[in-house]
């Protein structure tokens, strides 16, 4: 018998280090060390010119390619965070071979629709901020509940069936192990990955809740009008502080947003919005209604920190992300993420673990849920 760390080990060299995947590339992967990037990409290199840190940045051995190093960091956040102690190994002997099966139905996905890589990131960032990384955004509402899928704030909210087909597949090789909260976790990561983000590990071991409830999405999840005291107010209620704000901001890298999300920046921010980006944005409204829609940036589908230059160039397209260039207190982050890229991707990824720890269930609290759409009975 293996003992977890030889399982893990194992299940490095053989699952993961020698797995080709997607168009041939080499996933690298063992003690904490991960190629930053592993997608093909245009061109063939990944450079952007800019330097990182010196202590953030290494060079994998074999090739000039970048990597990030495990964050020092991240041990205190997974140590300081006074909740249950999740772990990269946690299914390492009950169902070794959940991230890969996770991968690869979030790369069949994203083939057939790269859109939808902003869109299962977000399921993540919804699911976190109401009532902790439970999973409680994936159940339907009922005859007698309004669950928080069908809240305002979420019916933009894509990627379900995704979720559904990976938990079929998990399940299909361990029934009853992995939660749905995991899943969550480790899809928005491949997305990011996939669209040219940053890797990083993922700790499990998160419970499933039982509650689902529309309100609770009234005062958790910030509205696109906010300010940045109300924003900062909002992320500093689950433990985020401002850099982990606009950094993860920067999620907006991705996907698109509907009209009326925007159009009240249309009408009343032509202060701080390009005239020209004004001129297109009214014109979809007027044309489309409020099923009208708008990328963040000009590279929707690809994770780069294009998204901190349209906000130098006032092209933010939502109140919530104009006002972090804006406003004093984080114009600053907007143009250290925007000049270096890696420093963004080093950020977003102490975010994200972060994020991903909000409010876990300890011990007898929660579930594996058996279907991510419904409490077990
Ligand atoms: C700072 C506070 C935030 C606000 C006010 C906000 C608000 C919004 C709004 C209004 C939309 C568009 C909804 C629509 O019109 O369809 C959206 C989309 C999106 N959000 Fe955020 N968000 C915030 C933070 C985040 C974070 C932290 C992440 C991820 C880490 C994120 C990821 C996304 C993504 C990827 C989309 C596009 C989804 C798609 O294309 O389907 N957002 N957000």
């Amino acid at each position: 018998m293996r003992t977890a760390r030889e399982s893990r080990a194992y299940v490095l060299r053989n699952i993961y280090g020698g797995k080709a995947w997607a168009d041939g590339q080499m996933l690298r992967c063992g003690n904490w060390l991960h190629a930053r990037a592993w997608l093909p990409r245009a061109g063939g290199t990944q450079g952007t010119g800019t330097s990182p840190p010196a202590t953030e940045l290494g060079t994998d051995s074999g090739s000039s390619r970048p990597v990030l190093y495990r964050d020092p960091n991240a041990a205190t956040v997974l140590a300081g965070s006074g909740v249950a102690a999740l772990s990269p190994d946690y299914y390492a002997m009950t169902c070794p071979f959940v991230e890969y099966t996770v991968r690869s139905v979030v790369a069949d996905a994203l083939m057939k629709d790269p859109t939808l890589a902003g869109s299962l990131l977000r399921l993540h960032f919804h699911d976190c901020f109401v009532q902790g990384c439970d999973a409680s955004v994936l159940i339907d509402s009922t005859d007698d509940n309004k669950a928080e899928k069908d809240a305002g704030a979420n019916k933009s909210l894509r990627g379900f069936e995704v979720i559904d087909r990976v938990k079929e597949a998990v399940e299909s090789h361990c029934p009853g192990i992995v939660s749905c909260a995991d899943i969550l976790a480790l899809v928005a990561r491949d997305a990011v990955a996939m669209a040219r983000g940053p890797y990083y590990f993922v700790p499990l071991g998160r419970r499933d809740g039982t509650r689902s409830v529309a309100s609770d999405t009234f005062t958790t999840l910030p509205p696109p009008l906010g300010n940045v005291t109300l924003l900062a107010q909002m992320f500093a209620g689950v433990g985020l502080d401002l850099k982990d704000m606009v950094a993860l901001s920067g999620g907006h890298t991705l996907g698109i947003a509907h009209c009326p999300s925007f159009k009240a920046r249309v009408q009343n921010e032509l202060d701080t919005l390009d005239a020209t980006l004004a001129t297109s944005l009214g014109s979809v409204c007027s044309k489309g209604g409020d099923a009208g829609t708008a990328p963040f940036d000009r590279t929707s589908t690809r994770f780069d920190a294009v998204y901190y230059r349209e906000l130098q160039a006032k092209r933010g397209l939502l109140s919530s992300d104009q006002v972090l260039f804006e406003d004093p207190a984080t114009k600053d982050m907007v143009n250290a993420f925007s000049m270096n890229p890696y420093y963004f991707f080093q950020a977003f990824q102490q975010g994200m673990l972060k994020m991903g720890q909000i409010n876990l269930k300890e011990g007898d609290e929660g579930e594996i849920r058996l279907n991510c759409r419904v409490p077990n009975p």
